[in-house]
């Protein structure tokens, strides 16, 4: 496993429509140890492939709360329910903010064997959820977001 170069706010990789995966590989799950290390290295709860330059549809997820994903072409295929959320970026450092979003979202996806998943995610983990998925079509949290600040911390 290698940790990669995360990619800031103003690469054009960031903007980018993803590609859809077409096949589970060796390579892809390589891809995918490497951004759930680079994901630990910077201390995150998310990351997504073009945050490393890869604009393909993969992201990772651990909330710290025992919900750890590799996904594959994720999709969020129901939503319910709404939440102020408390959002901040690895490709965005320095800034946080707050977006609404689902209390509630399913999403279907390719694990890392390739095989179809679907699960819940509420609150926090349904947050960390969309703010990845919106990655794989070039959106960041800032852009939709009602409250939006500079910190201090990094
Ligand atoms: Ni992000």
């Amino acid at each position: 496993m290698a940790i990669r170069n995360v990619r800031t706010d103003g690469n054009p990789v960031l903007r980018e429509i993803c590609k859809k995966v077409p096949e589970v590989s060796d390579s892809i799950r390589k891809i995918l140890d490497d951004m759930m290390e680079t994901m630990y290295e910077k201390d995150g709860v998310g990351l997504a492939a073009p945050q490393i330059g890869i604009p393909k549809r993969m992201v990772v997820i651990d909330d710290r709360d025992g919900h750890v994903f590799k996904l594959v072409n994720p999709v969020i295929v129901k939503s319910e329910g709404e939440q102020l959320s408390q959002e901040g970026c690895l490709s965005v450092p320095g800034y946080r903010g707050r977006c609404k979003r689902p209390m509630k979202v399913t999403v279907q996806a390719l694990n890392e064997l390739g095989k179809e998943i679907v699960f819940d995610a509420e609150g926090f983990l349904a947050v960390i959820c969309c703010h990845e998925i919106d990655h794989l079509d070039g959106i960041l949290y800032k852009d939709k977001a009602v409250e939006y600040e500079r910190v201090n911390d990094n």
